[in-house]
């Protein structure tokens, strides 16, 4: 098949995908070629689909039944045709997308790799096409979202597409709102204030994951995170949802607020839609700030995660050494305290030098506190210890050593 635009055949995972020869479309160095291409190919992402390959697949092995999977904004095809390649037990994959020429695209790949029999092409809006998924018998087993900045616009067709028990998978990349760079942006879209802090990854993870719990509770559907994490510029979360005005109800207990001092670091939860909250830092007497409403509640099933992390341990993905220290990571922060501090940042702020990480953490245990690593920053402690003992913890690192023996 030929296109009107120049191509090449790449591998991803192990699956064969003709892409549009991102080279060609650089007219000078600021342009960011994916999406000067006629069809949509992003390589940074491959980490993206390594991952959810291996979430698809630690799904099904949980679910133990054949999925029907879609993506509803399939750019060339790449992930809807790794997922009906790499992943057992997928029985069909509906890919779609609004550009005639990305759809030719995607089934062209599906073609590539003998898939016409397990995939489908459609050529239309994401919403249209999820809401003709929407009654009973027809809904996906998995929808994976992964659009151009928000995935918003598509949440509410998705929780109508998607059945009892299935698994959501939505992209994130519009970090400038989600962070707080554009704060009314975030209220537009997510429904909730976001802040410029240091752990504004896992804030954004959170507006997210409040956003998507609320759109699911008017159709009496719970939301329960698996998988979730930040990467180069995006959140990515995975969350199974489940029917019943019960189950809806419950995971809106997962709502509240975060309470943050931008003098001293300290951080504080309120939990509920309509909590209260304190308006000055317990600590020194600042004014807090709120961010919210957010979800309050676990990011991931640390079994979920432990599955994923043994299938990428006896897997061949290219990536597989660094997913494996993500995904171990996540595993040690999956039970751990909400936020994380980031010592740079309080050092910064302190004019003290840099300790090692590692040293702080082992201060804070020393003092009876959890502490452990974080996989949204390499600089960063999750803790339950306040903003004075972890300060604390990084002074005791900076004495000379026969101070410290006294
Ligand atoms: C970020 S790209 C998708 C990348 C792809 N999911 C991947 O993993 O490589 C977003 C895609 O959404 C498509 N799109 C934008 N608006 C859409 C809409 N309303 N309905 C369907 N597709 C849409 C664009 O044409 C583009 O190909
Ligand atoms: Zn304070």
């Amino acid at each position: 098949m030929s296109f009107r635009f120049p191509t090449e055949t790449i591998t991803e995972g192990t699956t064969r995908i003709v892409v549009p020869r991102l080279g060609a479309f650089v007219k000078q160095s600021s342009d960011y070629a994916p999406s000067k291409a006629p069809v949509f190919y992003n390589p940074a992402m491959a980490l993206n689909r390594d991952l959810a390959v291996v979430a698809l697949q630690t799904y099904q092995r949980t679910v133990g039944r054949e999925l029907v999977c879609c993506e509803p904004l399939a750019g060339c095809g790449v992930r809807g045709v790794r997922l009906a390649n790499e992943v057992e037990g997928v029985r069909k994959v509906v890919m779609n997308d609004i550009s005639p020429e990305a759809a030719k695209l995607a089934e062209h790949n599906a073609r590539l790799s003998d898939l016409a029999e397990k995939t489908e092409v459609a050529n239309q809006d994401a919403n249209l096409l999820l809401s003709r998924y929407a009654a009973p018998r027809k809904r996906f087993d998995y929808i994976d979202i992964d659009p151009f900045g928000s995935p918003v616009p598509y949440l509410d067709s998705a929780l109508r597409a998607v059945r009892d028990g299935g698994l959501v998978a939505l992209t994130a990349t519009d970090m400038a709102p989600l962070c707080g760079v554009h704060p009314k942006a975030c209220v537009r879209k997510y429904g909730g204030k976001p802040l410029r802090t240091e752990y504004c990854h896992e804030l954004a993870v959170r507006l997210l994951l409040n956003c998507l719990a609320m759109q699911a509770a008017k159709y009496d559907i719970g939301v329960q995170p698996v998988f979730s994490y930040s990467d180069y510029n995006y959140v990515r979360v995975y969350a199974t949802v489940n029917y019943g005005a019960k189950q809806a109800d419950r995971s809106l207990e997962n709502t509240g607020y975060v309470l943050h001092c931008f003098s001293c670091f300290h951080r504080e939860l309120a939990k509920g839609v309509t909590a209260s909250f304190r308006a000055d830092c317990p600590e020194c007497g600042s004014r807090l700030q709120v961010a919210g409403p957010l979800w309050l509640g676990g990011l991931w099933n640390v079994e979920f995660c432990m599955r994923m992390r043994d299938a990428v341990r006896h897997g061949s993905l290219r990536g597989k050494v660094k997913i494996f220290q993500m995904i171990s990571l996540i595993v040690g922060e999956a039970e751990a305290p909400f936020t994380y501090y980031v010592i740079d940042k309080i050092c910064d702020k302190f004019g003290l030098p840099v300790p090692p990480l590692s040293k702080v953490s082992a201060e804070l245990r020393k003092s009876g506190y959890q502490a452990v690593r974080t996989h949204f920053s390499s600089k960063g402690v999750r803790t339950d210890a306040p903003a004075s003992a972890v300060r604390e913890a990084i002074r005791r690192q900076l004495k000379p050593v026969s101070e410290k023996r006294e």
